[in-house]
């Protein structure tokens, strides 16, 4: 079996792996701010988790004026993150993001003020955060997302989805647009007239009347509402109920 890579050398991969720019894990250690702020914040949640909460509070803020990160030494994070510029980054206290994780500058990941408790969010592996995005709340987002630069995020994010925008929404999910997914949303209304309709049918088929055929739960919404072909429908059907009558009453001579 392999020896287990320290979070600090998945880290250093990471940033090789996802920065197209980057030439080398020592000029990475050396001069990276984004791995700079993870490899300190290793050390002070270090600290924190054994007791020494002012140690690592000072490694904290110093690694904020030396990096422009500000990540709460409480956050747990897992090995294999690449904060790219990092400029600007907020990381709460309660926050958890998984392993492959990219985040660009100017991110934030922190509260919306009206949670308590874990009040931040939660990046699942994979995830990728753009330039600028804040996601905020006790929400999750989803394995193999994508935040698109800018975008507010306020509700769970479910994997393999981008989600861009201000409030977020979700524009792709498996790769898919999300406008070529059918969408409908139920509408009981119109379920009802649909099946009001289909009892129509039923009877005028009984009735031999001829169907109608123009209707507000037809896909073609351009033949419903034509008005002239609902009048045409209208004289038909007085017309078959006519027809229907006069049988009758003809019939009814007839004994
Ligand atoms: C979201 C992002 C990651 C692209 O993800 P993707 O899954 O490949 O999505 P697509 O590019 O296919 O875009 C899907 C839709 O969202 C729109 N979109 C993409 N990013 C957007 C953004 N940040 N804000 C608003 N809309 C956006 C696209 O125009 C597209 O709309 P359309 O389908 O109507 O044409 C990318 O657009 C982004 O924001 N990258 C920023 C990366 C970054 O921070 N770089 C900084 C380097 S220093």
């Amino acid at each position: 079996m392999g020896k287990k890579k320290s979070k600090i050398a998945m880290d250093l991969q990471a940033a090789l792996d996802k920065d197209p720019a980057a030439r080398n894990k020592f000029e990475i250690f050396f001069t990276y701010g984004g791995f700079k702020a993870l490899y300190r914040h290793r050390f002070a949640h270090w600290f924190y988790n054994h007791g020494m909460k002012y140690f690592a509070k000072l490694i904290s803020s110093g690694t904020r004026r030396k990096t422009g990160i500000d990540i709460h030494p409480a956050a747990k994070i897992a090995g294999g993150v690449f904060i790219d510029h990092g400029v600007g980054v907020v990381i709460g206290e309660t926050v958890e993001i998984g392993t492959n994780v990219l985040i660009y500058q100017g991110v934030t990941l922190g509260g919306t003020g009206k949670d308590t408790g874990k009040r931040h969010p939660t990046i699942e592996d994979n995830v990728m955060i753009s330039a600028g995005a804040k996601v905020l709340g006790p929400i999750v987002v989803g394995h193999n997302s994508k935040i698109g630069a800018g975008s507010v995020v306020l509700k769970d994010v479910p994997p393999n989805s981008t989600v861009v925008g201000v409030p977020g929404r979700v524009v792709k999910y498996n790769d898919i647009r999300v406008d070529d997914i059918d969408q409908k949303l139920p509408d009981p209304i119109l379920e009802e007239f649909a099946r009001l309709n289909k009892r129509i049918a039923v009877l005028e088929e009984a009735l031999n009347i001829k169907s109608c055929k123009y209707s507000i739960t037809m896909q073609n919404e351009a033949q419903a509402k034509s008005d002239n072909a609902i009048e045409e429908e209208i004289r038909d059907l007085a017309e078959g109920i006519k027809e229907q009558k006069d049988k009758l009453n003809s019939g009814e001579k007839g004994n």
